[in-house]
């Protein structure tokens, strides 16, 4: 008897909302539609190297659409290729990607569905060239892929960084202070940008656009001699000064992308007291943004890009992620996903549209 097709789906990197609703659109249509059985691999590329999966069945994927972070767990630092491993107090990496590409071999799979942002997508394109079939979805809150305008997930941080962004107002009105509201987003500005159009951040502050603290200064400074008793700073953490660098929070040794960044807002805080002398305030908005529910956007983005992976799979787009070109859906090579980062053009539409409006972006 012909056995069924099977394929494999993995979560890696960071969560975000919206993952679970591509793990359970994957799985319906290669079960509803074609009949194959799907496997989930547990906690990212841990799951490969130390063989753990289990099967999924309609039933384990139904129900989840709604729920935030991923069923199947994920890892921000597991890498075959660079497996960290503790010895005592000393760390040490291993290339495990002969171990990890044995255990795909033996789970017999037509594909590993590999739902990821850049780091777990260039991870998948290695395997891909060492002989595993596999297919990319994008995900990110950060929205910094290459070769996709949007990832899953974006748009649930956009929005709980604007209802952020809108609580602050209301506070920074009334006591007549700075705020400012540090947004996660990696490298680039994307969250910060958006979000901070959105709520009508005074001031933004993105990778892409090294700020003049001068400048900063001059602007609030104009605002409170127009009477404007408040303002709000949107700061993404990736923001940095003319010719300084990013403010790290931690040194995650075992990981590949080892930074994390964050803190850039609270040392811009007790800059704009010391030199403005305003009474200002700090929020690190942070995991927040990857927390809870996907936005409706999410829900639909998300159920299209898992279906559009099974007819990939169907098709042998192996080495392929799903990416969204406009409001279509297009096959891009992983070589091209692999390149590096997706950051904001500077002279992107939103950043002219703010520009206009009287924004600052501290340059
Ligand atoms: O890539 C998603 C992201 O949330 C980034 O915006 C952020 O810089 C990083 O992950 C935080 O990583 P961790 O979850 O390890 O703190």
């Amino acid at each position: 008897m012909k056995r069924r097709k099977r394929i494999a789906i993995l979560t890696g990197g960071g969560d975000c909302p919206g993952i679970n609703a591509v793990i359970r659109a994957v799985a319906k249509k290669a079960i509803n539609e074609k009949d194959w059985e799907v496997i989930g691999i547990e906690d990212g590329y841990h799951g490969v190297v130390n063989n753990r999966h289990r099967i999924l069945k309609y039933d384990d994927v139904s129900g989840i659409l709604t729920l935030g972070g991923t069923i199947l767990g994920t890892s921000k630092i597991a890498n075959p290729y660079r497996y960290a491993v503790k010895r005592g107090d000393r760390l040490e990496f291993q290339d495990l990607s002969r171990v990890a590409i044995q255990n795909i071999k033996k789970l017999e799979i037509t594909c590993l569905v590999c739902i990821g942002g850049d780091g777990t997508l260039g991870i998948a394109y290695r395997l891909f060239k060492d002989g595993i079939p596999v297919i990319g979805v994008p995900k990110t809150i950060d929205n910094d892929l290459k070769g996709t305008d949007i990832t899953f997930g974006f748009d649930s941080a956009l929005s709980i960084a604007t209802e952020g962004i809108d609580r602050i107002h209301t506070t920074a009105e009334s006591h007549h202070r700075i705020m400012i509201v540090e947004l996660m987003g990696h490298r680039a500005g994307w969250v910060a940008l958006y979000s901070g159009v959105a709520g009508g951040g005074d001031i933004i502050l993105i990778p892409e656009i090294p700020y003049d603290f001068n400048i900063i200064a001059e602007k609030l400074k104009e605002r409170n001699r127009k009477g404007k008793r408040f303002s709000i700073v949107v700061v993404a953490e990736g923001a940095k000064p003319k010719g300084g660098d990013v403010v790290i929070q931690r040194i995650v040794r075992e990981s590949s992308d080892p930074i994390r960044l964050g803190g850039i807002g609270f040392i811009l805080g007790e800059q704009i007291e010391k030199v403005i002398g305003l009474e200002t305030r700090t929020v690190i908005m942070g995991h927040l943004l990857r927390g809870g529910s996907p936005t409706p956007f999410d829900r639909i983005l998300a159920t299209r890009l898992g279906t559009k992976a099974v007819d990939m799979i169907e098709d042998k787009k192996f080495g392929y992620m799903v990416g969204v070109k406009g409001n279509t859906l297009v096959n891009v090579s992983l070589k091209e996903v692999a390149k590096g980062i997706k950051t904001v053009p500077l002279n992107h539409p939103m950043i002219k549209a703010a520009r206009a409006l009287g924004t600052c972006f501290g340059d």
